[in-house]
């Protein structure tokens, strides 16, 4: 089995950057529905799209898809599916689901049904009474949307924001998946000035100078899929191989951060220092109000105090006041802020937003605030 089909997910608002990513990796021809982006790959292309994807949560391989308007139904196509390719007989398996405006609408018993099926179909196929549970984990989804079942096998494991660089956060972290998509999503180029000045942890600048230095989000974890048989090991001993040889050297990054909470600035040190990417970021503990912008150009990536969890929304007022101030005069700057809160546009009042794309930072619904700036011309030093 060389061929497959593959789903990579992604948060609401984000399948966009994602199929960008996707083109990048050399890969066209895309289903996009819900979050669900379905394409055409190799086995070989599964460590690939695990170590490279920035913003996706996570890179399935997709088994079948039939309608279940009930649990027999359910059961006899999910055992027809040939799960015994990829699952081994020792497998530690994990069934996870969901049911979205479908009639089979309890999660617990479509998990439970599906978990049935594919223990069936791997006994007989096998020829064993029972799995031991000692060998490679999997995790199979089953998921019903509008009555139609999805199943397919979780090649990611833990989902990929989790990069493996991080040290330490603050309470709100950012998931390093979204601070990818911010920064993509942006006007942004590695020889232009950046700065986030309430960069908690870092996360923003820390995906930025990955993505500047070419260097691949995945390298430092591992992934469910590395302990099948089916995805050779010399699959991934290659991936990670040519992913390593284009990690472009550090140096001439303009990228600033900071915070006015000293901890928070060294966690974002030793983060970036985890990530490989200390020299490429300065962090300064500072206030954002004792801030004083010089350069008549450059680009602001950040996610200030939400309201939500952070600071009450009285609290958060002040801080517009001095963005605004900041950059009313700052034609040449641009802003991308994310926020839960709908009241930034009423403080930062430079011109309206040239878009505001929804999005999602978990479950907290946020909006992307993007205000462009004018573009340095041809030949201009930038600062
Ligand atoms: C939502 S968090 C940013 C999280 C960050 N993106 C990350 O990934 O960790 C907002 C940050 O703003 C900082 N902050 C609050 N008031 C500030 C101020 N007056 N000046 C600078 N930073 C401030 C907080 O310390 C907090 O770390």
């Amino acid at each position: 089995m060389d061929h497959v089909k593959l789903v990579v997910t992604s948060t609401f608002g984000l399948e966009a950057v994602i199929k960008r990513e996707l083109q990048d990796l050399g890969f066209d021809k895309f289903s996009v529905v819900d979050g669900r982006i379905e394409f055409d790959a190799l086995v070989a292309d599964i460590p690939r799209l695990n170590i490279h994807l920035r913003s996706a949560d996570r890179v399935l391989v997709k088994l079948g898809e039939f309608p279940a308007m009930d649990f027999g139904e359910l059961f006899d196509r999910t055992k027809e599916l040939p799960w015994e390719e990829w699952i081994t007989p020792d497998a530690k398996l994990t069934v996870v689901g969901k049911c979205v405006r479908s009639q089979l609408e309890s999660v617990r018993s479509s998990q439970s049904i599906a978990h049935k099926a594919v223990i069936e179909r791997l006994k007989s196929k096998f020829n064993i009474d029972w799995l031991s549970g000692t060998g490679p984990e999997y995790t199979i989804q089953v998921a019903i949307l509008k009555d139609v079942a999805h199943l397919t096998l979780d090649t990611s494991g833990a989902g990929l924001h989790k990069r493996g660089y991080r040290v330490s956060t603050g309470e709100v972290p950012i998931r390093e998946n979204l601070a990818a998509a911010m920064v993509q999503l942006t006007f942004w180029k590695k020889d232009r000035l950046l700065m986030d000045p309430m960069c908690g942890s870092g996360t923003i600048l820390i995906e930025a100078a990955m993505i500047a230095r070419n260097m691949a989000p995945g390298l430092k974890r591992v992934f469910d899929a590395e302990h099948w048989p089916v995805v050779k090991r010399s699959f991934w001993d290659d991936a990670r191989a040519k992913a390593v040889a284009m990690i472009l050297p550090s140096g001439g990054l303009k990228i600033l951060g900071y915070d006015i909470d000293p901890e928070r600035i060294k966690d974002a040190r030793a983060n970036a220092k985890k990530a490989g990417v200390a020299d490429d970021i300065t962090f300064e503990c500072k206030d954002i109000n004792d801030l004083w912008i010089h350069e008549a150009h450059g680009i602001v990536i950040s996610n200030p105090p939400y309201g939500v969890k952070l600071g009450s929304l009285k609290e958060l007022t002040p801080i517009y006041i001095t963005i605004h101030n900041m950059f009313k005069n700052k034609p040449g700057w641009s802003l991308y802020i994310l926020t839960a809160d709908g009241r930034f546009p009423d403080f930062f009042k430079r011109a309206k937003p040239d878009r505001v794309r929804k999005l999602f930072n978990g479950t907290i619904e946020v909006n992307y605030y993007q205000y462009h700036g004018e573009r340095p011309r041809e030949g201009q030093v930038v600062a």
